[in-house]
């Protein structure tokens, strides 16, 4: 397993792109499988996580091409296998997001109910339910889910809790079905305003994406299109943060700002100025860094996702920060390894009180999940002496090539085959 080996102390400088959103790519690819069109996806990460897909897809019977510059072409002429078998669903909890568009298109779908991960238990129910109002037969059985229903019928579905990748299946499912669907208390997350948008380019009738209430008018076919997938806003806030710790001066290009508010705000009241351009942010460390409180809420409160990399840059600010994580109910797993480092912290429950500014050093560690895995490469960057992060293929399923573009800003790091 590749490790990364990193010197600390050095301050980070120049330029990063930010590349295209996993987390929008992953249903964009999934909703390919509602067109017998071609669909051209651009601004695509080329992490495990976009090729695991890949794999679902033509396990399925997709066309899948890889195009030079960051695209995927997708052709989903005729659907050979309703299946997402748990070989694929075990590295990648996503693979969920095909039973929506599966179901929607071809009445049937069966797909390995997705086990918990590092963060949490993260059942499906509330995916499940949905279909089940929208008229689908749904059982689960022998580790799959099945789901059938030749025609999907519109209904009013208010989710009991926010669920981005159920708000996402959901939506993929209603947008085939008679009639019209509502979607209640759904998620508002960016991710889910640009799937929307490509559904809406493939010929769907959707409203209120990016508010609680999304519409979705049933059409009777969809057709291809080509769609730019937006900007990761949690590698561009992953790479704030890289400015912030090292004290060091970096442009972020190709993101988009305005999808970070609650980071950028939080960053503020850190003491950590940040410069916003149309789709740039200038980040410019080396002030004495402010403990600040944050509890992580749904879009557009402060993301889970920028949980685990907050916690590292709370361990060199001074005073005593208390992080509640409020969406998933393990996601302190990097914890006990900055501790390793020399960080000071105590887990309460839901809540991580950090007392800073500790002198972190150098340490192997081990990556627990992909966000806890950015925090260790964090700490590391400002760690005196040597630290070596274990198990990076959790890093790599949703950074792409992090470890060039940090050396291309004078990181000391590198990849250990
Ligand atoms: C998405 O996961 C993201 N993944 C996660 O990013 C992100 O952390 C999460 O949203 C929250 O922002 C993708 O988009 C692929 P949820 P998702 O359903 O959709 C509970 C990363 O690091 N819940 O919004 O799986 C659930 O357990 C990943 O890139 C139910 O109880 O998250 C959690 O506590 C990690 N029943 C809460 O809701 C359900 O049926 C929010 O989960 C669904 C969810």
């Amino acid at each position: 397993m590749d490790k990364l080996r990193i010197v600390g102390g050095g301050k980070l400088k120049g330029e990063i792109r930010i590349s295209g959103a996993k987390n929008s790519a992953l249903p964009a690819m999934a909703a390919c499988l509602l067109t017998a069109d071609e669909v051209l996806l651009t601004n695509i990460p080329f992490v495990a996580d976009i090729r695991t897909t890949r794999r679902l897809l033509v396990e399925l019977g997709v066309q899948v091409e890889f195009e030079d510059g960051h695209a995927v072409r997708a052709k989903a002429e005729r659907i050979r296998s309703h299946e997402a078998p748990y070989e694929l669903v075990k590295t990648m909890r996503a693979s969920v997001l095909a039973l929506g568009p599966l179901l929607a298109r071809t009445g049937k779908a069966r797909v390995s109910l997705p086990g918990g991960c590092a963060i949490g238990a993260r059942p499906i129910n509330l995916h499940l339910k949905g279909f089940e109002k929208l008229g689908a037969r749904v059982k689960t059985e022998y580790g799959y889910v099945e789901a059938e229903g030749k025609t999907l019928t519109g209904a009013t579905i208010v989710f009991d809790k926010i669920t981005v990748t159920g708000t996402e299946n959901l939506m993929m499912a209603a947008v085939l079905a008679k009639g019209t669907t509502t979607l209640d208390n759904a998620a508002c997350e960016p991710e889910v305003v640009d799937l929307a948008e490509l559904l809406t380019k493939m010929g769907a009738k959707i409203a209120g994406a990016g508010t609680p209430t999304i519409t979705i008018e049933g059409v009777s076919k969809l057709h291809g299109a080509t769609h730019a997938i937006i900007p990761d806003r949690i590698e561009t806030g992953t790479f704030l943060i890289a400015g912030a710790i090292t004290g060091g001066e970096l442009e972020l290009t190709a993101c988009n700002p305005g999808h970070l508010t609650s980071v950028i705000d939080k960053l503020g009241e850190v003491g950590v100025p940040i410069e916003t351009g149309a789709d740039t942010l200038r980040v410019k460390g080396g002030s004495p860094l402010i403990a600040s409180d944050v509890i992580t809420r749904e879009y557009p409160g402060f993301a889970t996702d920028m949980q685990a990399q907050y916690m590292a840059l709370m361990t060199q600010a001074k005073g005593i920060a208390v992080i509640n994580e409020n969406i998933f109910e393990n996601r302190f797993m990097h914890a006990s390894e900055l501790m390793r480092m020399g960080a000071n912290i105590r887990i309460e429950g839901a809540r991580a009180i950090v007392a800073g500014k500790v002198r972190l050093t150098g340490a192997n560690v081990i990556a627990s999940d992909l966000r806890a895995s950015a925090s260790l490469v964090l700490a590391g960057l400002v760690a005196e002496g040597e630290t070596v992060v274990d198990r990076i293929y959790h890093l790599d399923r949703g950074y792409e090539r992090i470890e060039e573009k940090l050396q291309s800003v004078g990181a000391q790091i590198e990849r250990v085959k």
